[in-house]
Formats: structure tokens, sequence, C-alpha cells
């Protein structure tokens, strides 16, 4: 992906809106031979000249960096596939339907692997009501800590936040196939795949 708009970018969308050099530079405010220069990359648009030039082209200043039109293809629908990102500098957690790319404190965040829980981390269910109630066995001190626990189903994620000094457990109701995440501040991410509501 370019960083910024490229001379390329400018000439293909130009042309594609059959406008001449110099109706795009009317439209724009700049002279002809400025857009020239740029599409012969021997020049670069002012950034305060990108909005009305992605105006003049008739694109969003997203495509007009990225260098083509996007059309959302809605590949990020399925929240079974989604994906958590950890801040390992304040801690922030940050969820997101697909691929994206995450930076908190200055740092970039991949997006987690999750794996199976081992035995340290491992997550009991028991029945109440008509909720699970989940409870991992697990330290929670300052520095060793159970940080999130999710469920995810195809259309819904519930999260809830866990502190250290307070208990690795919450209750969720399972609507049913999806998945349990749990995030530990040292280990890493935890998922376990679970059934329906076992309805009474
Ligand atoms: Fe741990």
């Amino acid at each position: 992906m370019n960083t910024y708009v490229t001379g390329n970018t400018i000439r293909q969308l130009r042309e594609k809106r059959k406008l001449t050099q110099a109706e795009l530079a009317d439209a724009i405010g700049v002279s002809s031979k400025t857009v020239s220069k740029w599409e012969t990359c021997k020049g670069l648009p002012d950034i305060s000249l990108l909005q009305p030039l992605a105006q003049a082209l008739g694109i969003s200043v997203i495509e007009l960096m990225n260098g083509q039109q996007i059309m959302n293809k809605n590949i990020s629908a399925n929240m079974m596939r989604c994906k958590f990102y950890v801040c390992p500098i304040c801690g922030n957690i940050i969820h997101s339907a697909g691929d994206a790319l995450i930076s908190c404190c200055g740092v970039t965040l991949p997006a987690l692997e999750a794996e199976e829980a081992d035995e340290e981390h491992a997550i009991t269910m028991e029945q109440v009501e008509d909720e699970q109630f989940l409870t991992v066995c697990h330290p929670m001190t300052k520095e060793h800590f159970i940080s999130f626990m999710a469920y995810v189903t195809s259309d819904r994620i519930q999260m809830v936040k866990l502190y250290p000094e307070g208990n690795a457990e919450t209750r969720f109701r399972l609507r049913g196939m999806g998945y349990l995440y749990h995030y530990c501040n040292r280990h890493g991410l935890f998922r376990m795949k679970i059934g329906g509501l076992r309805k009474k």
C-alpha cells in the first residue's frame, strides 16, 4: 500500500472521470502544470489539497491514498473469526470483527493467536439457573492475572473485564455454538469451543 497519493493514481482516476489536467486543476484551484507535475512524479499535492482532489475525482481520501476504489466486500462479517489485540503497555483491549492494523501506546499490536487452555488456565463451567458460571483457577495478583473473558458467537460478543485482586469468574447465558476466550497478562489468549445452552 502506498503511504501517500501517487502521480499514477491521480492520472488514472482523472482519465477515468474523463477530465483534462486543466479541468482537474480548475476544480481544485491549482494550475494544469501542477497537475502535470504530480502525474509525472515531479511533485506531490500538499496534504490540504487531498480532500478537494478526492472530491474532484469522485472518491474518498482513503481510496485516493490507497490508489483504488474500495468496494466493501463485507468479509469481516463473521464474529466467530474475530480478533483480539491487547496492548502490552497499558493493557488496552481491542476487539475487531476482521483483520486490522491496530496500534496503542505507539506499539503496533499483533492479532493474538488463541490456544487451548493448559491446566493452569483451565475453565470450569457450572450451570446456575439459565446461565453458565465460569471460573478460571488462576492467580489474580497485580503481576499475573486474567484480564478479560469473552463469549463470542456468530453475531455478537460479550466481554467481561476482570481486575487484579478480584475473582477470575463470570456468568454468561449461552446462546448456541461459540467460543469462550480468556486472556492472561503473562500467558496470552486462550479459547474454548462450546455448544449451546443445555435447557432445563
Ligand atoms: Fe497465567
